[in-house]
């Protein structure tokens, strides 16, 4: 036994948008009535109790029996108790005593490590201290966090701290949003949007003061801006540079940044116990709810913060605990359900930081977001699964895919520690001990070390940084790696055989995709389906939740789905969904109507005028011929020819270079017709791996699209096949 247990990701997709909440409710309170059946009755195997009132309880909750009691359960609509006034928060921080130091230090260096445990004010106050002493009149502070999550909800934070309006004196810019203007001071920023700005400000000289906020997750963009940052302060000694993170391993930022020095916010920490469960859990996510349940009957108030994986996991945990909750009535005391993964809306990500009534609890669901990025104030215990999404990518085979992966003991210590703020805490791991010593690794390894370059090399390469083997990494990247990318972006054509940017390659660098989304847009002007291509790539770039099936409507929403359907594939269904909207004049009721999520959608609208922007720059004539379905597939091919696979049997594919066993994810419309050829946007890996979004193409355009990547020979085996077959029918 390996003591891990595993899961795929779920199909569910609940909205929680207000308008459908009610909706919602009511179909839950039906699906409760059909009796939730018992999961696995495993709490003997934790080492936190139970007495016997309680699994009286807790078996109530398993087998969802229904109590005529009141309903005592909200979902985030409590009233706000605002306890202390912004300037007493800000003067109660962990940082606020050193806030005079930490200015001397930051006159006297150019470059500062920080390091502080989350929460104790490094995101929300530095910007706000060196505004107050003036560093804002000399350019702006800018200040890079690796989420789009926490640059937004951070940003608001500070503008209702120093009483402004969100986008004035304080902004935030992340990918297709920008909510600065002339007036902002302080901008928080995702640091892929930093690195863009080196493309048009190469200096960056509109800024005084760059913060590398979050350095401690070292993500790709993070680890890029680390090398350029450093240059950039050579030749700047005006600029001031603070890289801050909440590990205590300072000593490898500083050694990298010429032993800058370190400077320590001491935390103020309370005890965290830990408590592992005695075997491995078969469904951490069933364990999770059922610790939740657990804490919320037997623990004191206190809230709860639970890590799981995504957003699906968090609606389903969201949707289960709703129901199971329900059905105990008024024995329990009110818990309060709040989400918060990346792409929940802005309002309902706030839900998150009101604070919990008196006599209730709050549980907070949550992905990998709230290990670091955000702190949740009065979270006293920890629910950790052990599990996050992480990307990985096999320079050999070329191929990138998300999966679920054990997390790393640094990562699982950083998660107790959010239990530990204010009050000694608790937290739960639902694996083993003997996993976490033997199974975990110790630190996670940086995302630079388990991705696909491509984008960032064509980003160094169009601000003239061409040696990329000499770049200035913290951690270089695997020389595999950086060479596949190349290739990559030669196959695209955006690099000549020199290793040079050509003229396609700078036009597709101006847009901030995937090389093979932008080689895909700047295709689609020869076969003069602009239009199209831009509305697929807007909608593939909102991710995976336009269609949503409520449990018990789910017949209902399966057909409304299949009403989009493109036998040609998901790309064209996409398209489908979005010319209905915008026909309905993008209508509320109508995605309602048609189980589709209108918040995503209005995403689509927004990404898809920002490309409109685009096209101006890059002097792209946009046209439309929306029944030219070749045309749109070819585009299409054009980008993204290395996805390609061949129907082997049963459903079964073959990669067409690498020779890897896929299949057509099941949500995918194609998964019933199973082409012969089809080309894929991303590989997802659960119990198998899986290709999601996929589009059916004719072999022969590959030759032709790509013809320096694809020769007769490797679509051979159909060219021989055909003739064969027709002459000589089924002899054998
Ligand atoms: O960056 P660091 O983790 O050191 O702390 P921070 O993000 O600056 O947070 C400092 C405090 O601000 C937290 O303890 C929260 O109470 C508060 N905060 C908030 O109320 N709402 C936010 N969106 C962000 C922070
Ligand atoms: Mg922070």
């Amino acid at each position: 036994d390996t003591g891990r247990s595993t899961r795929g990701n779920r199909e569910e997709n609940l909205s929680f948008n207000p308008e459908q909440r009610e909706w919602e409710r009511t179909q839950m309170a039906a699906a409760q009535e059909q009796n939730i059946q018992g999961r696995n009755n495993n709490e003997e195997q934790y080492d936190f109790v139970f007495d016997d009132q309680i699994s009286f309880i807790k078996e109530q909750v398993i087998t969802g029996k229904k109590d005529d009691a009141v309903e005592t359960l909200q979902v985030g609509d409590e009233p706000q108790v605002k306890a202390k006034s912004i300037a007493e928060v800000r003067k109660s921080l962990p940082i606020y005593p050193y806030r005079e130091q930490l200015l001397e230090a930051v006159a006297e260096y150019q470059v500062i490590i920080i390091v502080g445990e989350t929460g104790s004010g490094k995101t929300t106050q530095i910007p706000q201290y060196l505004h107050e002493a003036g560093y804002t009149k000399r350019g702006k502070v800018g200040c890079t966090q690796p989420r789009r999550v926490a640059a937004m909800s951070v940003a608001a934070r500070v503008a209702e701290e120093m009483n402004c309006k969100l986008g004035n004196e304080v902004g935030y810019s992340i990918r297709f949003e920008d909510c600065t203007s002339d007036k902002t001071v302080l901008q928080y920023m995702t640091d892929g949007m930093l690195v863009r700005e080196f493309l048009t400000t190469p200096d960056l000289s509109n800024y005084s003061v760059l913060i590398i906020d979050e350095a401690h997750e070292r993500t790709l963009h993070t680890d890029i801006l680390f090398g350029l940052v450093k240059d950039v302060a050579r030749f700047r000694p005006d600029l001031k540079l603070l890289i801050s993170s909440a590990t205590l391993d300072a000593d490898k930022f500083s050694a990298y940044f010429d032993d800058a020095p370190i400077f320590n916010i001491p935390g103020r920490r309370y005890e965290v116990s830990t408590h592992y469960t005695q075997a491995p859990e078969a469904d951490y996510l069933d364990a999770a709810v059922v610790t939740v349940l657990q804490i919320h009957i037997t623990e004191p108030l206190g809230d709860i913060l639970v890590f799981l994986t995504g957003q699906e996991e968090v609606d389903t945990a969201a949707e289960l605990l709703l129901q199971r909750t329900r059905g105990l009535g008024s024995k329990i005391k009110e818990l309060i359900i709040t989400r918060i993964y990346a792409t929940l809306p802005t309002d309902l990500q706030a839900k998150i930081f009101e604070p919990t009534p008196p006599n209730a609890r709050k549980v907070v669901l949550a992905t990998n977001i709230a290990e670091t990025s955000l702190t949740i104030d009065g979270i006293v215990y920890v629910i950790d699964p052990g599990f996050c999404k992480q990307k990985n990518y096999n320079p050999r085979t070329g191929m990138e895919s998300l999966s679920i992966m054990p997390v790393s003991k640094a990562s699982a210590n950083q998660r107790k520690g959010r239990a530990g703020r204010v009050a000694p805490g608790k937290c739960f791991r639902l694996f083993t001990a003997w996993a976490y010593e033997n199974e975990l690794e110790d630190n996670t390894v940086p995302e630079i070390q388990r991705t696909n370059l491509g984008n960032v090399v064509l980003l160094l390469k169009s601000m003239g940084i061409n040696d990329l083997i000499h770049f200035d990494f913290m951690d270089p990247p695997p020389a595999e790696t950086l060479i596949k990318a190349l290739e990559q972006l030669y196959a695209l054509g955006a690099l000549n055989d020199r290793g040079q940017l050509t003229k396609l390659g700078r036009r597709m660098a101006e847009f901030p995709l995937d090389p093979q989304l932008s080689k895909m847009i700047i295709a689609s002007e020869k076969y003069k389906v602009t239009e199209e291509i831009m509305t697929i790539c807007a909608m593939l770039s909102v991710n995976n939740t336009i269609f949503y099936r409520p449990k018990d409507k789910a017949i209902q929403a399966d057909a409304a789905r299949k009403t989009f359907s493109h036998p040609q594939g998901d790309h064209l269904t996409l398209l489908n969904v979005f010319n209905h909207w915008r026909e309905s004049g993008y209508s509320t009721q109508w995605c309602f109507e048609n189980f589709i999520q209108h918040r995503t959608m209005k995403r689509a609208q927004d990404v898809r005028e920002q490309l409109e922007g685009l096209m101006e720059r890059v002097e792209i004539q946009v046209e439309s011929n929306p029944d030219d379905t070749d045309a749109i597939r070819k585009s299409i091919a054009s980008g993204f020819f290395y996805h390609t696979a061949k129907l082997e049997n049963s459903g079964t594919y073959r990669t067409t270079k690498h020779n890897q066993s896929v299949q057509i994810h099941p949500s995918s419309c194609l998964f019933q017709s199973a082409p012969k050829w089809v080309i894929y946007h991303e590989l997802v890996e659960t119990t198998k791996e899986f290709m999601r979004q996929v589009i059916e193409i004719q072999p022969q355009w590959l030759v032709e699209i790509a013809p320096h990547f694809y020769k007769e020979k490797d679509i051979d085996s159909e060219n021989k096949k055909l003739p064969k077959a027709r002459g000589k029918a089924q002899i054998n």
